[in-house]
């Protein structure tokens, strides 16, 4: 089974990618932002505390997401994953890579979108109009997102490095281009296997 990590600042394309990837490859789509929305939508007691820390920008609390994703790897145990934003700190990573040492498994390739700031915010304002998400509504809240991706997030890459996994790849361009960068990635690691 090949797993991988979508990776890259807020805005960087991760989930429009993902949608193709997942497609492409037959992955199973673990989105940790999508997962918390979900429960957000429900109502739910994890829910109701998550969206305290998104509404302004900051990341869940680790305890949190890896228990979810803990919970969607045993419902989902046959299938190579795809991971959209997660692990998104050095603890969330230990976990994982735990977590995947238990099924035998492990990550085949990290890819890290790089967009420049200028560009995320363009992007994630023009999506604010029509997404209804709480964390698009205005520029302090993305520049919040942004800047606890430099100081909690940036650091898992470093993580990723030490064993040879990473990939960065130019995440501006058309999103068929960036597609296309990412399935040549993805193709050669497959085949080194
Ligand atoms: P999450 O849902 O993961 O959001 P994010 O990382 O902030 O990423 P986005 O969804 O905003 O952007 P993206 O990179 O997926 O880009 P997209 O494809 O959508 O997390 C939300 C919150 O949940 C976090 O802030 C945190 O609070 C919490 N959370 C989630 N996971 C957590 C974790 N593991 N630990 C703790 N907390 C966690 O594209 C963005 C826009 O750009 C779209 O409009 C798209 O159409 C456009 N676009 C995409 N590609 C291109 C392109 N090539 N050219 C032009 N436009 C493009």
């Amino acid at each position: 089974m090949f797993n991988l990590i979508l990776f890259g600042p807020p805005g960087s394309g991760k989930g429009t990618q993902s949608e193709k990837l997942i497609r492409k490859y037959g992955l199973k789509h673990l989105s940790t932002g999508d997962l918390l929305r979900d429960e957000i939508s429900k109502k739910t007691i994890l829910g109701i505390e998550a969206k305290k820390f998104i509404d302004i920008g900051q990341l869940v609390p680790d305890e949190v997401v890896i228990g979810m994703i803990s919970s969607e790897l045993d419902a989902h145990r046959d299938t190579g994953l795809l991971f959209d934003g997660f692990p998104r700190t050095q603890a969330q990573a230990e976990a994982l890579d735990k977590l995947l040492k238990f099924k035998n498994s492990e990550i085949g390739v990290f890819l890290s979108l790089e967009v420049s700031e200028e560009e995320l915010i363009k992007r994630l304002l023009n999506r604010g109009l029509t997404s209804g998400r709480t964390d698009d509504t205005n520029e302090e809240k993305i520049r919040a997102r942004i800047n606890e991706y430099r100081i909690k997030t940036e650091v898992v890459a470093d993580y990723y490095s030490q064993f040879d996994k990473v990939v960065i790849v130019k995440g501006e361009g058309t999103v068929e281009e960036v597609f296309n960068t990412l399935c040549k990635e993805i193709d050669t690691r497959m085949h080194q296997k």
